[in-house]
Parts: C-alpha cells; sequence; structure tokens
C-alpha cells in the first residue's frame, strides 16, 4: 500500500492541469488519485478528455482515470486547482466549505484579506492567514493560493534586493509566452509573427500581487509593501517562458556585484527544509550579454528557477535587469507544488 498523500486535481485537462499531472508522475509524498474538469470532460478517460501538449508521454496510469464531476463528493483532502478564475471564483469555495485544502493557481481568491498569496522562498509565514479563514474554523478545509505566472518570476528577483537594500520604485514590461494563455489560448493567426500589447487583467494582477507578496505579515493581516509599481503586459509569440525587463530605484545604494550576490546566494525556507520540489537556486544569475532567454533558459532549476541577467545601471532610476521564469511550472504548477510540500512540512496536511 502506498503512503503517500492522495491528492486530487481541479481542472486536470487544461495546460496547468497537465503539469500537475506531469509533475506529480514521481513525486515522493503525492500521488494523482482523482482528477475533475467540467461537463465538456466528465466521465470520460483523462487521456481522451485532455488534449495533451506536454513533450513527456501522458502519465499510463492517469490516462486510464475517469474524469469525475467538478464537486467535492468522492474527493480526496488535498485539492490542486487549475480553474478558469470565473469558475475557481464559485468552486474553490465550495471545496474548502466541504473540509479540503485547496491549493490553488486561479486569480479568484488571491487578494482577498484571509487567503495566503504564497512564495514559499518569498513569505511562507503568510501562510499563517489560514486560521483566521471562516471555514478553516468551520469545516478544516482552507484555500492557499500562488501568484499570476509574471508576478512570480519578478517578486523571486526582488526579493533579495528588497531584503539588502530596500525597494522603492519598480516598473517592469513583460514579454508573455502563449502558454500562460491556457489551451487553446490565443488564435495562430492573432500571435504568430506578432506581439499583442495587451493581456486582460495582467497588469492589475502584477500590481497588486507583488505588493502583497512583499508585504508584512503584522497580527491576521498583511501590510502591502510601500513601494511603486507599474507594470506593461505584452503577449509574443514564444511557447513557455516569461521575460520581463525591469528597473529599479532602491531606498540604500548598492554595487552591480552586491546585487548579483544578493540573488546567487538567495535561500530560504523550502531549501532549508529540503522540500521535494525547490530547486536550489530560487534565483540565478547569468553573465552572457544576450542572457536569459526562453529558448536556453526556460529550463533552470527543472523550471523552478528565475533566471536573471542583463544588470546595469540606470540612468532614469539606480538598475535595470532581464527577468525570465517558466509560466506553467515555477509560475503555475511548480509553485502550487511547493506551496502543498510547505503546507505538509508546517503540518497542515494532518
Ligand atoms: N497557463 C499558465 O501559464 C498559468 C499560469 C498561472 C496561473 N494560471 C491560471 O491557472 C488556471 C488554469 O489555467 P490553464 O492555462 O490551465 O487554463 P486552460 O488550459 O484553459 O484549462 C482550464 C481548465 O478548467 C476546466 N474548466 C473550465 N470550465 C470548468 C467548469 N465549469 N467546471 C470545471 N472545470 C472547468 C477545463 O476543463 P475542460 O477541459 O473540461 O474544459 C480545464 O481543465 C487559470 O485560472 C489561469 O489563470 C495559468
Amino acid at each position: 500500500m502506498s503512503k503517500k498523500i492522495p491528492v486530487g486535481i481541479l481542472g486536470a485537462t487544461g495546460i496547468v492541469g497537465q503539469r500537475f499531472v506531469q509533475m506529480l508522475e514521481h513525486h515522493p509524498w503525492f500521488e494523482v488519485a482523482w482528477l475533475a474538469a467540467s461537463d465538456r470532460s466528465e466521465g470520460k478517460p483523462y487521456g481522451e478528455a485532455a488534449r495533451w501538449r506536454l513533450k513527456t508521454p501522458i502519465p499510463a496510469s492517469v490516462a486510464k482515470m475517469t474524469v469525475a464531476a467538478a464537486t467535492p463528493d468522492g474527493a480526496p483532502h488535498v485539492i490542486f486547482a487549475a480553474l478558469d478564475s470565473g469558475i475557481a471564483a464559485e468552486l474553490e469555495p465550495k471545496f474548502a466549505e466541504a473540509g479540503c485544502v485547496v491549493v490553488s493557481n486561479s486569480s479568484a481568491l488571491r487578494m482577498q484579506s484571509d487567503v495566503p498569496l504564497v512564495i514559499p522562498e518569498v513569505n511562507a509565514e503568510h501562510i499563517k492567514l489560514i486560521e483566521t479563514q471562516a471555514w478553516k474554523k468551520k469545516s478544516g478545509g482552507f484555500v492557499v493560493t500562488n501568484p499570476n505566472c509574471s508576478a512570480i518570476g519578478l517578486v523571486l528577483a526582488l526579493a533579495p534586493i528588497d531584503r539588502a537594500f530596500g525597494l522603492e520604485t519598480v516598473m517592469v514590461v513583460t514579454m508573455q509566452a502563449v502558454s500562460g494563455a491556457g489551451y487553446p489560448g490565443v488564435a495562430s493567426l492573432d500571435i504568430l509573427g506578432n506581439v499583442i500589447p495587451y493581456i486582460a487583467k495582467e497588469e492589475e494582477k502584477m500590481e497588486e500581487e507583488t505588493l502583497k507578496l512583499l508585504g508584512r505579515l503584522t497580527g491576521d493581516k498583511i501590510d502591502m509593501g510601500s513601494f511603486k509599481m507599474s507594470a506593461q503586459c505584452n503577449r509574443v509569440a514564444v511557447e513557455d517562458g516569461h521575460t520581463e525587463s525591469v528597473t529599479v530605484k532602491l531606498t540604500k545604494k548598492a554595487r552591480a556585484e552586491e546585487i548579483i550576490a544578493a540573488w546567487n546566494t538567495f535561500q530560504s525556507e523550502p531549501q532549508k527544509l529540503g522540500l521535494p520540489t525547490a530547486p536550489v537556486h530560487p534565483v540565478s544569475y547569468v553573465t552572457a550579454a544576450d542572457r536569459p532567454q526562453p529558448r536556453f533558459d526556460v529550463d533552470a532549476g527543472s523550471g523552478m528557477t528565475s533566471t536573471v541577467g542583463r544588470l546595469r545601471p540606470c540612468s532614469v532610476f539606480d538598475w535595470k535587469f532581464t527577468v525570465l521564469s517558466h509560466n506553467t511550472i515555477r509560475g503555475a504548477a511548480g509553485a502550487a507544488l511547493l506551496n502543498a510540500e510547505l503546507l505538509k512540512a508546517q503540518g497542515y496536511l494532518g
């Protein structure tokens, strides 16, 4: 008998759901026991319902599983949720209400004041907000979220700088991969040979989530980060990997080698705890003048490392640099998996 914790995936057939299936295949602590999606997929074998888009084969045991209805009846205690935000706003509270631990990717509840928005290397202590949730008090269930796929790479790069030198202003321009829009996502005729300078609600999410993530837990609420933040988001014809051009103004003077050292030596709770999905280096600096690039750097740290490059002085603010992170691994399924591992390490999974 397996001693692994049975987990479910809500929205298992989508781009992020498939990443969950892939990343859970050989996971040492968790195993997939339940899959759910929309009415379109319900009742079908997973291998038929999901249009598998990943380069590794669909795990045989999962391909045979029948996709269940997206209701808590028969679902395991721990649920990874990869639902569109509209339906997530309706379903995630239902699962928490029914006593489930919901580890969510969606934006639906991220900014709710009692819901932790967590990157374990950055703000693991925010997990304690769980204790304030009405669901937790009533049924034991709760919701934990990870950030938007473009905020996460950025915040991993900002956190070490914020700790050492303080952030005063952050400006970011993103070039975001098509897989970030789910499947089938952006029509090929819209994106091939093109750049789309608009992603619905993305700039707002990046700005507010960054301030929550770099905010401080005071009592039972988060005091949001106090720096100024502005984001501009673009969709580009790249398969995986969000690239971001960042400019920062700092509260303390810093030298380039000090900033690079802050990135390269950044390690935190997941590395100390030895969580299975934690990369050795959450942030890594590349020295080549023309890197990072999605083609070469997106899989750094098995997709869990945020790669930074091109640090140089800025004549308007203090410093500018480029960040790249994998949007469906560090930006989605890997982020949620690391959150679940942190929950287990802190005794929240029973
Ligand atoms: N893609 C990324 O890089 C990324 C990164 C971070 C966060 N996210 C977030 O993660 C979530 C999923 O994104 P995705 O890219 O995987 O989207 P997707 O490819 O469009 O997949 C959506 C999933 O939701 C299911 N679903 C839709 N309507 C449903 C309903 N009424 N009841 C139950 N299930 C329903 C779909 O099932 P069917 O197949 O049966 O329709 C599918 O499994 C979104 O909230 C997204 O914003 C995505």
